[in-house]
């Protein structure tokens, strides 16, 4: 079919489109949300253009680690599905994979239906959850399969967070993967050994060491390659699948590639701050800003987890962004325990992936977009829509200018945090457009939108 059959509503012309093995230099036009033609030139006198020559062209990128508005410890993360969901838009990341906070005694389809109903209307990008099992799995186990059929296919449990009733125990672990894996669902877990962060905690909170370096010391390394061992031989024994949310350390992603070489199915996160940032944080002034779960590692842990993303051991980047403003990190101030624990990301999960990753040549455009969008979209059964720039996909692009050099700085960031953990760290390039199901959200310095139209998407199986 000639390019001149369609009718378009938006033409991004001669940009450098990143697909998956190639760049081309391409005209995308977009229809009703849709992309409709991919080709060298297009024919478009009517429709609305926007000329990306010299830019790069990226599919919209993919959160699938946020938690806008969670309870942490007294508190309630600073960013709501509104600012979060801007500021994902700023950092051009058009879709969040979120999680459900399920209430004690609640079920897991009403503590879906919950979280739905405060991302719609509010979220500016496109949205799923990933369903949180934190109380009572045997008693909700049942709903399961009905969540999967409705699209909500990804499962999280938590080996840890005992005192704050979200542990589950491994025959509990055991018993919700059989029945993820029985109907192909995706079981996630944070993995880290809880007797180990009780025992470790407890030894520093009696010798009263609560400075911001003892969160690190309490959750050691050990403890995240203890759990993902002995999660990775329950999946074994089950022929399932494992994801392992926020790999944090070297000795966490041996076992995670030990487990492989046995022949488990696992697939290995990281964030950010694992990547960029190591626990000599903790000794600054403002140490405790740094404090997340799990804590940040050293200099040897972050280049294991480098070379993990360049020789494709580790499959997908989010962020876990789960801001607290200074305020609210000061609350806690020189009592590790007592910090409500997470960090600000989803606004510069691409521009320091590519600036850091691309930029310093440890991978090239291609590897990110697997990153950063197809992998997840794949992972999370949302690869009909989203995370490649392809015919008939969701128009989420993103247009980014490679050759203006700027720094972080929190002046620019559009989320609620008053503080950014990435102050001052050099980014190459920089964002021109953030364009979701054909809508512009961002140009440049501009947020475009009026109202938040992000839309739920549901995730499919595979067969
Ligand atoms: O400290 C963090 N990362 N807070 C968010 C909750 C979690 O464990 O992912
Ligand atoms: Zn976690
Ligand atoms: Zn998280």
């Amino acid at each position: 079919m000639s390019s001149e059959q369609y009718s378009f509503d938006l033409v991004i012309q001669q940009g450098s489109v990143v697909l998956a093995e190639h760049t081309r230099v391409l005209d995308i036009g977009i229809k009703n949300g849709k992309i409709v033609a991919l080709s060298p030139r297009l024919s478009n006198k009517l429709a609305q253009s926007i000329d990306a020559s010299g830019k790069l062209v990226f599919p919209g990128f993919i959160d699938a680690h946020t938690h806008m508005g969670i309870p942490i410890m007294d508190t309630i993360s600073a960013d709501d599905f509104e600012s979060g969901s801007r500021a994902a838009a700023f950092g051009g990341v058009t879709t969040i994979l979120d999680f459900t906070v399920q209430e004690k005694g609640q079920s897991l389809q009403e503590a879906v239906e919950i979280r739905c109903r405060k991302a719609q209307r509010k979220s500016y990008v496109d949205f799923s959850m990933h369903v949180n099992v934190t109380d009572q799995p045997k008693k909700w186990r049942s709903q399961i399969p009905a969540l999967i059929e409705d699209g909500f296919i990804s499962f999280k449990l938590f080996s840890t967070y005992r005192q704050a009733g979200m542990m589950i125990t491994w025959e509990q672990f055991r018993q919700v993967m059989a029945e993820v894996n029985a109907h192909k669902g995706v079981l996630m877990l944070h993995a880290e050994d809880n007797d180990i962060v009780e025992t470790q905690t407890e030894l520093h909170l009696n010798q009263n060491q609560l400075a911001p370096i003892f969160h690190a010391r309490s959750r050691p390394a050990e403890a995240e390659a203890k759990a993902i061992e002995t999660a990775a031989e329950i999946t074994r024994e089950l022929s399932a699948q494992l994801y392992i949310v926020h790999l944090s350390s070297q000795a966490g992603l041996e076992a995670g590639i030990e487990a492989r070489r046995k022949g488990t199915d696992i697939i290995l996160e990281t964030c950010p701050q694992y990547l960029l940032l190591t626990e000599s944080q903790y000794h600054e002034p403002d140490g405790h800003y740094y404090i997340t779960t799990p804590p940040l590692r050293t200099e040897s842990d972050v280049n294991a987890l480098w070379q993990a993303i360049q020789n494709g051991d580790i499959n997908t980047i989010g962020t876990d962004h789960c801001p607290f403003t200074r305020s609210q990190k000061n609350a806690g101030k020189q009592q590790f325990h007592r910090t409500p624990n997470g960090l600000p990301g989803v606004e510069t999960l691409f521009p320091l992936i590519y600036s850091y990753g691309v930029e310093e040549g440890r991978i090239d455009l291609h590897r990110l977009v697997d990153l950063l969008a197809r992998n997840p979209a794949r992972i999370f059964g949302i690869d009909h829509r989203k995370g490649e720039i392809e015919i008939g996909k969701d128009a989420d692009l993103v247009i980014w200018n490679p050759k203006v050099k700027s720094v972080v700085s929190v002046d620019r960031q559009h989320g609620a945090a008053d503080w950014s953990p990435y102050e001052g760290l050099r980014i190459t390039g920089s964002l021109e457009y953030t364009i979701r199901r054909g809508q512009i959200l961002v140009q440049e310095d501009k947020f475009v939108p009026d109202k938040a139209a992000g839309e739920l998407i549901r995730g499919k199986v595979s067969d």
